[in-house]
């Protein structure tokens, strides 16, 4: 993970949240690897449902320039005590990063960040995702339910970016490579305040 980190990660990490403002829900901040990245304009909520990352996470907080204005809530996406802190359409954006591989029901998820973002809000995804060739995606279904044990839970079959798009999500900017996997980096857009029914 260190060589992608640093071959592939830490610049498109910045490059997607350097410019971010406004009210940013992270979802999934393990380690805090991201806030290094957020400006001091932000006002992030972050969740984390693993206690322990959640710890590390603290300590980088304290490290970052958005620091104060960072937010840790120890709770997975799907807790319903999040739409607590989070109103129908207030959001300016929602990160994901290497996180849509393993929360539960990522299609649910997609519908929901929709529902929490402003009209025009934006989604942020850096996934690896699941081949778009046919043989390795073939390979990847196979040894999936294996990797996913020994993975905690991360999916090599979850194509995130065909679930942002079919949940009516536009393209603002996107594009794949490979380090091993195929990746996907992108900022989507909503676009009506209509939500999907996916
Ligand atoms: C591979 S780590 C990615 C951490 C970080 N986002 C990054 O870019 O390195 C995946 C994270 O998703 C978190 N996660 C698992 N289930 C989740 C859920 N239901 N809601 C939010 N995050 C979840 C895990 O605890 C873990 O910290």
């Amino acid at each position: 993970m260190q060589g992608l980190e640093k071959s592939h990660l830490h610049a498109r990490r910045s490059r997607l949240l350097k410019g971010l403002t406004g009210s940013v829900l992270e979802i999934g901040v393990g380690t805090g690897v991201n806030f290094e990245h957020y400006n001091n304009s932000v006002q992030v909520i972050g969740i984390e449902p693993s206690s322990g990352m959640l710890q590390l996470a603290e300590k980088k907080r304290e490290k970052s320039l958005a620091g104060t204005r960072i937010q840790l809530l120890n709770v997975g996406w799907e807790d319903p005590t999040l739409l607590q802190h989070i109103a129908t359409e207030s959001l300016d954006a929602i990160v994901c990063t290497l996180v849509m591989c393993t929360i539960p029901a990522s299609e649910k998820a997609v519908v929901q960040f929709s529902q929490w973002l402003k009209p025009h809000g934006k989604l942020i995804l850096l996934e690896h995702i699941q081949s778009p060739r046919s043989v390795p995606a073939a390979f990847q279904q196979f040894i999936n339910p294996l990797w996913r044990q020994l993975a905690g839970g991360c999916n090599l079959t979850r194509k995130s970016d065909q679930l942002a798009e079919l949940a009516g999500f536009k393209i603002l900017e996107k594009s794949y490579f490979k380090y091993g996997i195929s990746f996907v980096e992108a900022t989507y857009q909503k676009e009506v305040s209509t939500f999907s029914t996916l």
